[in-house]
């Protein structure tokens, strides 16, 4: 099993195949976690940076731990504390970085386009840990694992992203990686949050909560990014979540089983309440146990490939 791709920049134009294989291997690493010792030697003697310009919780500690669990070394750059505040270019700190002889490098940036450019200036695999607007390719890669874990399939789910979507770029790699694998995706949101041409995706609006929460089998629940000036887009938070907020009383309604994810961080009581973000549909700590076992899979993947 090998990857027609070097770098994982996004999930636009990967093969179906790829996908499937990275979902694949990801299961038997997620059986490697299971393990009293959970550390293979697979990627011993390869040296990976984190390179994290921008915060992060989950992705950040999910990709060093995968990394440790492959036995690969680590080092970790974030931006505050690095010769950045000196004025060092970008540029010349990927060049420093790569002249210390380094295999991989996952970078997390708020500039759409970093982990395309690093590819342009670096000889090493590049992986996008989420850049701006753009991609965030693991991030759905173990949303769609964690919904094949559950409900068997992807091919022919409908799954409905609901939120901020102009400014997510959780969103994005959802609706490329799941169309690639046979679902159908939809957004829902407020019409300011929704950008103007993404039907042209071959993706479906809502615009009633109730009615994506009715039709869909799967509900993906992103955070307003107030960090990316989201709250311009809405009257207030209050009204946000009394238009679109996920309540027990609207799942409830619903009266058919559906699967929630949320990416984290989550507002709680702004895109979910609490009683769901901790309730019976969700999956949303799931996520992040698989999200080791899919960024394992990654780094092995590109890592080997010849
Ligand atoms: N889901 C996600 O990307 O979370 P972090 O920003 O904490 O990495």
């Amino acid at each position: 099993m090998s990857l027609t791709i070097k770098h994982l920049i996004g999930l636009h134009g990967v093969p179906s195949d790829d996908i499937q294989t990275i979902l694949d291997t990801a299961k038997t690493f997620r059986e490697v976690l299971e393990r009293p010792i959970k550390k293979v030697p697979t990627l011993q003697g390869k040296t990976i940076v984190n390179l994290f310009y921008e915060d992060s919780t989950r992705t950040r500690i999910s990709f060093e731990l995968a990394e440790k669990r492959l036995s690969a070394d680590t080092i970790n750059f974030s931006k505050s504390g690095s010769s950045t505040k000196k004025g060092e270019t970008f540029k010349d700190t990927i060049r420093n970085i790569e002249a210390m002889k380094v295999d991989m490098i996952v970078v997390r940036h708020e500039s759409a386009g970093v982990p395309q450019f690093l590819t342009r200036i670096s000889k090493a695999s590049i992986i996008n840990a989420g850049d701006g607007r753009h991609e965030h390719p693991t991030q759905a890669l173990l949303d769609m694992y964690s919904i094949r874990e559950r409900l068997g399939k992807l091919k022919g789910l409908k799954i409905c992203v609901i939120g901020d979507i102009a400014h997510s770029r959780v969103a994005l790699s959802n609706i490329f990686g799941l169309q690639t694998m046979g679902a159908q995706v939809s957004v829902c949101g407020p019409l300011t949050m929704i950008p103007q041409n993404i039907e042209s995706l071959g993706v479906k609006i809502y615009t009633d909560i109730s009615k994506a929460i009715s039709e869909n089998d799967v509900l993906n629940v992103l955070r307003i990014q107030l960090e990316r000036k989201a709250g311009t887009s809405i009257p207030t938070l209050r009204e946000y979540h009394n238009y679109f907020g996920i309540t027990a009383e609207r799942i409830e309604k619903n009266n058919k089983d559906i699967l929630i994810l949320h990416p984290g961080p989550i507002n709680r009581g702004v895109e979910i309440t609490s009683e769901v973000a901790d309730g019976p549909y969700q999956i949303i700590l799931d996520q992040v146990t698989n999200g080791v076992a899919i960024r394992m899979s990654v780094l092995y993947l590109l890592g080997t490939r010849q």
